[in-house]
């Protein structure tokens, strides 16, 4: 009964995860329902390490020091309750079990709620990183209650990123909230991915470069303001080379983009709350569309685009103009994020910490980014931002780089190039920052049809107008 902690289920995930754990001194019981698997694991990369390989779950939960910790990595839904299942009538209470997939955050409301009837701690925790950051230290997120958290965190703050000093795992709130965080992440993850890929699209129409020119091009945007991991692997993308064909292994890629439904959850809990997404909307609907290969395929036989001519313009001035549009949207994005996170703390009484989220995001996860700070620094000084554009530094981003994101989006309508999120975001821009919006003819327009009334703006009271008089 001495393990530090357990985990079932080693998959890619789960195995890295528990070698990280190990490599940093802690003791592991590892199960999983496949015991040939454990027994691989035992006779592979576990070989010779301080792990207890459990055949069983009893045997599993006998091994754990207490009060008992057990992580699940499982598939989410399902298989998460039935793991949870087994292992309630083997725990006692002050027992903690938690899950470490992308579970939907109400499930974690729901299990954490059954599993504290029995005095267990329940824990939603979001891991991000892929299998690399399982195993060299991810970004954890996790959410459950105080007191769990206490015999957690030396766990997990010890084999997390660490960024500037600091481990990028802090407690996010109670019972889904860690959930909830990881899934907003992987929203803005969609939405920074398909950023990129607009700007891929836009200077591929109008400039055609090499593999090698993009990159290039993507490495120098990464030594600047976008310097983020996800700007690092494009251009590393470009540089690889398909044994076959020799051809850039880009160009030999299908363009079908999948998703395992983290962003369409984070869209539609954000338009169930009334918060626009336009930006990370648009990079779902962008996967969705994208699928429809044979669709498209048959309609550009019949449906064609403008006529192009070879740009003429300055090519080093059309990519900054590209790289200024990719930044200013990539904050519209951030900005509508933390929009949604404010409103679902709110709605379940978290107390989320929006400095705190983005400092633990600097390091260890997929959407890692020098920029990051500044939100942190923005959050830190105006822990009431509403919105932020609003943060001074953000502000003036967004007048430097306005001039030259029209150009980036003026130039993909010109070519007939599809940006939607580079397009979303400066809608949101440009409603957010205008007094009068064309509202009002809407607000004519339900109360003609519906007489849903509408407001005055010289004076205060409720209207109905007489339309069909
Ligand atoms: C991470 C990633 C990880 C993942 C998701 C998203 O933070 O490590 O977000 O959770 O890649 O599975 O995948 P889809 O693109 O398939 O939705």
């Amino acid at each position: 009964m001495n393990a530090d902690i357990g985990l079932i289920g080693l998959a890619v995930m789960g195995e890295n995860l528990v070698l990280n754990m190990e490599s940093r001194g802690f003791k592991v019981a590892v199960y999983n329902r496949t015991v040939e698997v454990v027994e691989k694991f035992e006779n592979g990369r576990g070989k010779g390490k301080n792990f207890v390989f459990a055949k069983s779950l009893p045997e599993f939960v006998n091994s754990l020091a207490k009060p008992r910790k057990a992580q699940i990595m499982v598939k989410a839904g399902g298989p998460v309750d039935a793991v949870i299942e087994q292992l309630l009538p083997l725990f006692e209470p002050g027992d903690i079990i938690i899950d470490g997939g992308n579970s939907l955050w109400t499930d974690t409301q729901r299990r954490e709620k059954a599993c504290k009837e029995k005095g267990i701690h329940f824990f939603g925790v979001g891991i991000s990183g892929g299998e690399e950051g399982a195993l060299k230290g991810p970004s954890i997120m996790p959410g459950g209650s105080k007191e769990g958290w206490q015999a957690l965190a030396p766990i997990y703050q010890k084999i997390a990123a660490v960024a500037e000093g600091q481990p990028c795992c802090l407690h996010m709130g109670p019972d889904g909230a860690g959930h909830y965080v990881k899934m907003a992440h992987n929203g803005i993850e969609y939405g920074d991915m398909q950023l990129i890929c607009e700007a891929y699209a836009i200077l591929e129409a109008a400039l055609n470069p090499s593999a090698e020119e993009f990159a290039q091009i993507f490495s120098e945007w990464n030594k600047g303001e976008l310097d983020s991991f996800l700007i690092e692997i494009t251009s590393k993308i470009f540089t690889k080379k398909d044994p076959d064909t020799g051809k850039p292994v880009v160009d030999i890629v299908l363009d079908k983009a999948g998703q395992k439904g983290t962003g369409k959850w984070t869209v539609g809990h954000a338009v169930e709350m009334g918060v626009p997404l336009s930006v990370i909307g648009s990079a779902v609907e962008a996967r969705i569309l994208s699928s429809l290969k044979d669709e498209r395929v048959a309609a550009s036989a019949i449906l064609h685009g403008p006529t192009t001519k070879p740009y003429e313009g300055d090519r080093a001035k059309l990519i900054e103009a590209v790289r200024d549009a990719l930044y200013a949207s990539k904050i519209m994005s951030y900005a509508q994020g933390m929009v949604q996170l404010g409103k679902a703390s709110e709605l379940y009484n978290w107390g989320l910490n929006f400095g705190e989220i983005a400092s633990i995001w600097r390091g260890g996860c997929i959407i890692r980014a020098r920029f990051l700070n500044r939100i942190t620094d923005a959050y830190r000084s105006n822990p009431g931002l509403k919105n932020l554009m609003l943060d001074p530094f953000f502000a003036e981003i967004l007048q430097r780089t306005q001039a030259n994101w029209r150009v980036a989006v003026q130039t993909a309508i010109s070519y007939g190039i599809a940006t939607p999120a580079f397009s979303a975001a400066l809608g949101y821009f440009d409603s957010y920052r205008t007094a009068s919006l064309p509202a009002n003819l809407l607000q004519a327009q339900r109360d003609y049809f519906g007489a849903h009334t509408y407001e005055r703006v010289d004076k205060p009271g409720v209207f109905h107008y007489d339309w069909y008089s």
